[in-house]
């Protein structure tokens, strides 16, 4: 009688390059993971799920996932991802960190250069038969602050990339050393002094009980009345509330957001405010990216699964 292969759920659109690095020896089978009853209804028999971040692995789909041995996040982060309970059932949790830090670092620099020079709303405007110079008049990004709070791998990619139109970049990161922001040509500064001095304010922060709202209507009361911030990092880093206020009051000018703190929202407060930029969490969405993610965690997969050591990524 034939072994039974290990069964992978996939529970996210994944890119082909994902199917055939697993390879012949599991059995794919796929399910919507945003849709809760049926995720639960296709965990049990399941050895390994692979997600991206609109499926909640929360302690019930955990327990619900009784054959599970590895739950694989094909991203960043791993915030949907109950990992205490993972563990405490002997399940294993594996991302791939890397794979799209230079695609969520490139949105952001379009959320930066869509603000500045208001190209969503001018493209929306020259399509509806208008045509409106004045009315988008921007500012250059040269000689102007970017203020990156969180700088890691993608602020520093972020930093990298604005430097290069002549912005000066300070950051906020109780972890980096002024050494190492030296040597990113990034001048370290408290949170509020960031906030006070930038024309430009970009989160790069995990999602953690302590970075949640981290940008509230506290810190917008300290930025520039024509100051813009952007959020490609976590829905929830940014006060979604606080954030339709301080548009609409003025407090600052404008907001390019990516990540929201439920997905899918289609219809927030602040969407309708001339200055805010929206994309529906686009940070990962691109061939690159998602071709790396996928194939770095079907790898790790597949060594879990075959009882290998999984090396860090
Ligand atoms: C990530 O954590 O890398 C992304 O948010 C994944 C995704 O786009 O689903």
């Amino acid at each position: 009688m034939n072994a039974r292969k290990p069964v992978v759920l996939i529970a996210e659109e994944l890119s082909p390059a994902t199917t055939q690095a697993l390879g012949p020896d599991v059995e794919t089978r796929s399910v919507d993971g945003a849709d809760r009853e049926a995720l639960l209804a296709a965990l049990p028999g399941a050895d390994a799920v692979l997600i991206r971040s609109a499926t909640h692995m929360d302690a019930e789909a955990i327990a619900a996932g009784r054959d599970l041995k590895v739950i694989a996040r094909a991203g960043v982060g791993l915030d949907n991802v109950d990992v205490p309970a993972a563990t405490a059932a002997g399940v294993m949790v594996v991302n791939a960190p890397t794979s799209n830090i230079i695609s969520a670092a490139e949105l952001t620099c379009g959320h930066i250069l869509s603000l500045a020079r208001h190209i969503p709303a001018a493209n929306a405007s020259l399509k509806g038969g208008e045509w409106k110079r004045s009315a988008f008049t921007g500012t250059e990004l040269y000689e102007k602050t970017l203020g990156v709070i969180g700088l890691g791998r993608i602020g520093a990619l972020v930093a990298a990339r604005m430097k290069a139109f002549g912005m000066n970049v300070v950051a906020y990161d109780p972890y980096v050393t002024a050494a190492r922001a030296g040597q990113l040509g990034v001048t370290l500064a408290s949170l509020d002094e960031l906030l006070e001095r930038a024309d430009v304010v970009t989160i790069h922060m995990p999602k953690t009980p302590e970075t949640v709202g981290m940008l509230g209507a506290e810190q917008f009361a300290r930025m520039k009345s024509s100051a813009v911030v952007v959020n490609v990092a976590r829905g929830g880093l940014v006060d979604e509330a606080d954030l339709a206020e301080a548009l609409a009051t003025g407090q600052i000018a404008g907001a390019g957001i990516d990540v929201f703190a439920s997905e899918p929202s289609t219809d927030l407060p602040f969407f309708s405010h001339p200055g805010a930029v929206v994309t529906p969490h686009l940070g990962a969405s691109t061939a690159e990216a998602q071709e790396k993610a996928g194939v770095a965690v079907a790898k790790s997969v597949r060594l879990a699964l075959a009882g290998e050591l999984v090396p860090d990524a």
